[in-house]
């Protein structure tokens, strides 16, 4: 009888953890939820510095840096030159969920509004 019991111990400490790592290989979400805005960044105040240089440099630069598979657009994420000049069209491709490419994760709402805010303020350094 003790002996059934830990066995059927066993058997549901084995369940238990089957069904917790489920968990974590269910369906990528359709927006991630987390965002890449730092604390005290408003749509009344970003600017290049406080937030679009960190967004394009670790989301854009491995493909569209130097040496990246992508280099031939918009080289060098990480100027504000280069992101002003193709600003219009860095936010679009992000607003309308073409980059980053699939399998990554699109950017949640509030990034894309983010960066129509960037824009719509005149893409301020
Ligand atoms: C995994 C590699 C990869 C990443 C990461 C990536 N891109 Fe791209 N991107 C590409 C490739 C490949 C092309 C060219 C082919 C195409 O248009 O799909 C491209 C093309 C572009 C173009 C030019 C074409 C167009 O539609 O105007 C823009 C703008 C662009 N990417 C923006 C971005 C932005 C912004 C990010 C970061 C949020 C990003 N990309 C991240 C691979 C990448």
């Amino acid at each position: 009888m003790c002996v059934l019991k830990i066995r059927s111990g066993w058997l549901l400490l084995l369940l238990f953890s089957m069904a917790f790592t489920g968990c974590y290989k269910k369906g990528e979400p359709v927006t991630s939820a987390a965002t890449f805005i730092p604390a005290g960044v408003t749509a009344a105040n970003v600017t290049h510095t406080n937030y679009v240089a960190g967004v394009l440099k670790n989301n854009c630069s491995t493909c569209h840096g130097k040496g990246g598979s992508a280099d031939e657009f918009w080289l060098n994420t990480n100027t504000y030159q280069n992101a002003s000049e193709f600003g219009v069209r860095i936010v679009e491709t992000i607003v309308n969920g073409s980059m980053p490419p699939v399998p990554r994760k699109p950017f949640s709402a509030a990034d894309k509004k983010m960066l129509e805010a960037w824009i719509n303020r005149g893409m301020p350094q």
